[in-house]
């Protein structure tokens, strides 16, 4: 039986792992404690969870800011929260930075997480109310023509500095599982979206230059197609996986939902359209085609029968109204992407809140 008592959750401070964190304290039956373990790089930003600083914080909650690559402030955390289960969200997620600087990628994704392993194997030994979960994309699988799926099969064939970064990681998880008996669960999920997202990844940043009458850039020849996920649909499915998920297994995990590029720049036009009260074709006049990402994959596409059928997982959101969500969010929040996008937010952080 997992004891998930005291839970480090690295990569708090971001999109997926702030999302999770408040998705954990909001569902009544969790009396666990979270030590939020996050160096705060430009995309780490712990206004996110001020709300459950307020009410949780030095009880239940408790953030630290710390690199994953430092090994012993690690183990100088592991001394001070005897944590029994890792669910590891930090990394660098952003794929074109990665094309232009993969080596912060190499260091936090790969040797991050090898410290992590490290740490636990020595922490853990022997232990089985344990359990370290890796959180890993459907991109390590590859790319995909017209047809077919991603299952947890298939062949790995990473083809960017951030998805090879990934896959290493995955590989690592398997390996200390495989040789050291480290109990390991690892997921691969498609694109998520959702509220705190940063503003340099699809769905925010076209929002964000919506709202601003920027130019849209629509990568090639927008015809590639990813597979979309509301946040908390894979935060879900991350619960799931670390209260009943087999240990040593991968689950996939994703939305079911394609869409090729062109055609959801579309909606969003629509939408914000709509909610800006403007003519419904007003912003399309925005779309820019520009220079595409070079080695981008075409189309990504998760098959997640196996988290369905063996844990009775399910997508709840309808991707209409998980957009509606979201361009809500943005909108009431326009300040907080100006803060994070500045780098502000730092600032703000500290005059409102002190240095974390
Ligand atoms: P994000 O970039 O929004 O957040 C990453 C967080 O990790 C930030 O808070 C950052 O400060 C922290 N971090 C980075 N380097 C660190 C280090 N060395 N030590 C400690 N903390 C560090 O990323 P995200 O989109 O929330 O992704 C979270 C995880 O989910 C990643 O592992 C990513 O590969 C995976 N994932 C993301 C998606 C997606 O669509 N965003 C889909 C599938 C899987
Ligand atoms: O599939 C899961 C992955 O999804 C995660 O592992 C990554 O962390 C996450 O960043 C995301 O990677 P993508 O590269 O798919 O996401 P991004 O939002 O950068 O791009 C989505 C698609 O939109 C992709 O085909 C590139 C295209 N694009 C992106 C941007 C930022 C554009 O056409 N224009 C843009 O300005």
């Amino acid at each position: 039986m997992r004891k998930l008592t005291n839970i480090m959750v690295t990569g708090g401070a971001g999109f997926i792992g702030s999302n999770f964190i408040r998705y954990l304290f909001d569902r009544p039956e969790f009396k666990g404690t979270i030590i939020n373990v996050d160096k705060l790089t430009y995309a780490g930003n712990a206004e996110n969870l001020i709300d459950i600083d307020k009410i949780y914080g030095k009880a239940r909650y408790f953030f630290e800011k710390t690199d994953i690559c430092d090994l012993e402030g690690i183990k100088r955390l592991f001394e001070k929260y005897a944590m029994d289960t890792v669910i590891h969200f930090a990394a660098e997620s952003h794929v074109d930075r990665s094309i232009f600087g993969p080596k912060d990628f190499m260091e936090t994704n790969i040797m991050g997480t090898f410290n992590l392993l490290e740490v636990v194997r020595e922490y853990w030994r022997g232990r089985e109310d344990v359990l370290f979960h890796h959180i890993s994309t459907d991109e390590v699988y590859g790319s995909l023509g017209e047809t077919g799926y991603f299952f947890e099969t298939t062949p790995y064939d990473p083809r960017s500095p951030y998805s090879a970064s990934k896959a290493s990681s995955d590989n690592l998880a398997k390996a200390y599982h495989h040789t050291y008996h480290v109990p390991v669960t690892i997921s691969n999920c498609s694109n998520n979206y959702g509220p705190y997202q940063f503003p340099e990844k699809l769905i925010p940043l076209m929002i964000q230059n919506i709202q601003e009458e920027k130019p849209l850039p629509v990568y090639g020849d927008g015809k590639n197609i990813r597979d979309w996920l509301y946040v908390d649909d894979h935060n879900a499915a991350v619960w799931l996986i670390v209260n009943r998920g087999n240990t040593g297994e991968t689950y996939n995990i994703g939305g079911e939902n394609e869409w090729e590029n062109i055609r959801l720049v579309h909606v969003l036009c629509e939408k914000m359209a709509d909610a800006l009260g403007k003519g419904k074709d007003h912003y399309k006049e925005l779309i820019t085609f520009v220079k595409d990402r070079p080695g981008h994959d075409r189309r990504y596409a998760i098959n997640c029968d196996k988290i369905k059928r063996e844990l009775g997982w399910r997508q709840s959101y309808d991707f209409g109204k998980g957009l509606d969500k979201t361009i809500r969010w943005y909108l009431d929040n326009l300040e907080w992407a100006d803060r994070v996008r500045s780098g502000e937010h730092r600032k703000w952080m500290e005059q409102n809140y002190g240095e974390r």
